[in-house]
């Protein structure tokens, strides 16, 4: 098939995770006879930089024009001028409101060769498979805001509607439904107006959900719960602010941040793909981060986006062969482990491919 996808490199480690995931789909472009054309665009502070804005026209306007978006990762410590009018996370934000892709999807899963790898007891970690379901359209990042400007008060708004609330539940039901049909809704009803809106419309939506079996969990104690119960969970639907902050402590069950891999979408398979970490300015430039994360998001680009199920299988399998081998990236490593470069992990997933 041909499909043409826009990337978006951004800042930090970003190009460098970038180009790994780019040689992967090149390899499944040429073994299973496929033609993808790639439109590098800017995104972040990079663009703040080059074009002068977050997310510039030319970058819209190209990814109105392809099938799919690959993300790496925007910000950087350059860009953190408290009065700046533009920041690169804005660009973010502004491309997935664009595209109204209100649905994060965030798969999280423990792999056996790092079982003795990962903070916790090993026996917590066997059958650790959830899946998040982050809305990511609404919520704090959107709602009406003060910026501090000169003055010595600023806020943002926790609003939703139903209708927001209700589409993403829609997906994150169905995708219980094709999994172990359980989901836990996180929320704060015992405490926020918006969180007991959120808590009576999943409660209506689950109607329609008869066969999925719905618990409903408050956030502080969910955060507990996913270091003491990680295997008890199947799909969690969370908040904008909520399902960011739970997704990274959750990354801890993978191995690490660097590994988690998400898909925004909307209401066609048109979708933005991008790992879950950000742009780890701590170590960009050095080549040693890992490529894992942005590598399962072209895998997930393939599955949703193309509908490649069996390409994108493909990738995840060579990636868990190459962990399995023994090969890791230094966030990963222990200390008495070597550790494998960007490069060095990337070729050997080119090689299992
Ligand atoms: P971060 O995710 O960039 O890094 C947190 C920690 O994890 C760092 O120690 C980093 O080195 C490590 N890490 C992250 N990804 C890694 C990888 N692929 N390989 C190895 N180690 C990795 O979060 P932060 O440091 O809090 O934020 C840095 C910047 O990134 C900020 O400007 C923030 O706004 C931005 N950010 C962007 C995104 C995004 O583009 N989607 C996501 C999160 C944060
Ligand atoms: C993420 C990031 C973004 C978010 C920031 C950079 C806007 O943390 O993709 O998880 O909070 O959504
Ligand atoms: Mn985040």
């Amino acid at each position: 098939m041909k499909a043409s996808l826009m990337v978006l490199p951004g800042d930090g480690i970003g190009p460098e995770v970038m180009a790994a995931a780019l040689r992967v789909l090149d390899r499944v472009a040429q073994r299973y006879g496929h033609q993808f054309s790639y439109r590098e665009e800017l995104i972040g502070g990079s663009a703040i930089d080059k074009a002068g804005s977050s997310f510039p026209e030319a970058t819209r306007k190209a990814g109105e024009e392809a099938d799919a978006i690959l993300l790496a990762a925007v910000g950087g410590p350059q860009w953190d001028n408290p009065s700046a009018t533009d920041r690169p996370e804005r660009g973010l934000l502004a491309l997935r409101k664009h595209f109204e892709l209100f649905a994060n999807l965030r798969p999280v899963r423990t792999y056996p060769a790092l079982a003795q790898h990962v903070p916790l007891r090993p026996d917590l970690l066997v059958g650790v498979d959830l899946l998040f379901v982050r809305e990511l359209t609404g919520g704090l990042y959107f709602g009406p805001r003060k910026e501090m400007g000169t003055g010595d008060e600023a806020y943002d708004t926790l609003l939703y509607t139903r209708p927001e609330i209700e589409r993403v539940a829609n997906v994150a039901f169905r995708a219980a439904q094709r999994r172990r049909k359980k989901l836990a809704s996180v929320d704060k009803a015992n405490v926020l107006a918006s969180m007991r809106l959120w808590r009576s419309t999943v409660i209506k939506v689950h109607e329609e959900y008869s066969d999925v079996q719905l618990e409903h969990v408050l956030v502080d104690a969910c955060a507990m719960h996913l270091l003491t119960r990680p295997a008890s969970f199947d799909v969690i639907l969370a908040e904008n602010m909520f399902g960011d902050i739970l997704s990274d402590e959750a990354s801890v069950l993978a191995g690490s941040l660097g590994m988690l891999p998400s898909a925004s979408l909307g209401a066609t398979s048109f979708g933005l793909y991008e790992p879950v970490h950000g742009s780890a300015p701590d170590i960009a430039g050095k080549g040693i981060a890992n490529p894992i994360g942005t590598i399962l998001s072209a895998a997930m680009l393939l599955r949703y986006s193309l509908q490649l199920e069996t390409e994108a299988a493909a990738v995840e399998a060579a990636v868990d062969a190459v962990l399995a081998d023994g090969l890791r990236t230094a966030d990963i490593a222990r200390r008495d482990e070597g550790a494998a470069s960007t490069t060095e992990f990337t070729e050997a997933v080119l090689a299992k491919l």
